[in-house]
């Protein structure tokens, strides 16, 4: 798919949950090509401070008004500069990028989200997409695990009433739902019970990935889980999102796949999930207003 670089302008940005902000830009080309799952590299300010671009997921893809949406967390120097741009701001941005989801329609009903904090991003386009394609009898099929550390960090509780999707939310604090992990409420409603998915899609930090990918390996789950790495160029000229990949042959050498070009979406068992270190989720270390 064709890579565009496009001038993008800020239509609207919005704090929408602690540190999470939600913008839109008008970026027709990136728009019309743009599917759930693949991101863009956003310059997150005009000049050479920071240099590189950072990945952001696509969170709504809207082509017939020419404009995507953005959902990010503040972690960090560039997305903090990001969430300073106004509306009418000029942000350049490379995209789409990447592989994106592939509903395979085949592989049956019930259909699992899991959605680790800002992991979100990209499922919800996902979601608009699954509930879309799906009879309105099959809604009830369709479940969002939602889980985040405390409530103040997730989305507004009707973010997802248009969907009329089951939502099942975990925060690790229990100040809001199931108290404990997103995957432990997952695990507590599929084993045993009546929902058994066929299809499993998941986003979140590494260490919740991995827990995914147990759980959809041991079950023969069909999955896609949407990972990250940290990224410089975002188009596999640098090498440097590379995750260790299952090898075909246990002789032969390490083998790797790179986030940027052959993701960030995968199948979980494609993954050498043992080589991993997952790291915990950063905590903002700049002031922030
Ligand atoms: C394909 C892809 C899609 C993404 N989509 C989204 C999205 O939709 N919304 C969103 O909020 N974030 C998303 N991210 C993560 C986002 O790119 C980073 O949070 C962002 O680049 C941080 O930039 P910064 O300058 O604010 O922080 P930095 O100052 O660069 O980093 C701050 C801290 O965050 C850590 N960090 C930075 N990038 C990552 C990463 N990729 N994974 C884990 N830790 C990281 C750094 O190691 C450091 O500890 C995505 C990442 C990838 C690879
Ligand atoms: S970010 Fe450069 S190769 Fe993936």
């Amino acid at each position: 798919m064709k890579k565009l670089q496009e001038t993008a302008l800020v239509i609207e940005h919005e704090q929408v949950a602690q540190l999470t902000h939600r913008l839109k830009l008008q970026a027709p080309g990136i728009s019309r090509s743009a599917c759930a799952g693949q991101f863009a590299m956003i310059q997150v300010r005009e000049g050479f401070d920071p240099l590189l671009r950072r990945p952001l997921s696509f969170h709504r893809i809207l082509p017939a008004e020419g404009c995507i949406e953005l959902l990010y967390r503040v972690v960090g120097r560039g997305t903090w500069w990001l969430s300073q741009a106004k509306p009418g701001t000029a942000v350049s941005i490379l995209g789409p990028l990447g592989n994106g989801f592939t509903p395979d329609e085949s592989a049956g009903y019930p259909v699992a989200l899991i959605a680790g904090g800002i992991g979100i991003a990209p499922l919800f386009q996902l979601l608009l997409n699954l509930v879309a394609d799906s009879p309105e009898n099959r809604r009830e099929n369709i479940h969002l695990f939602y889980g985040a550390r405390t409530a103040a960090e997730l989305l507004p509780e009707d973010s997802f009433d248009l969907l009329g999707i089951p939502v099942h939310v975990s925060t690790d604090d229990g100040s809001r739902g199931f108290h404990g992990r997103v995957t432990q409420l997952f695990e507590s409603i599929v084993e045993g019970g009546p929902m058994q998915p066929r299809r499993v899609f998941a986003c979140g930090p590494l260490a919740m990935q991995v827990q995914v990918a147990k759980w959809v390996v041991a079950h023969g789950t069909a999955s896609q889980l949407s990972l990250e790495a940290l990224m410089a160029c975002g188009v596999g000229a640098c090498l440097g999102c590379a995750l260790p990949a299952v090898r075909s042959n246990d002789s032969g050498p390490n083998q790797f796949v790179h986030v940027c070009k052959d993701g960030p979406i995968f199948q979980a068992g494609s993954i050498e999930w043992t080589k991993i270190q997952p790291h915990p989720m950063p905590t903002p270390t700049f002031l922030y207003s």
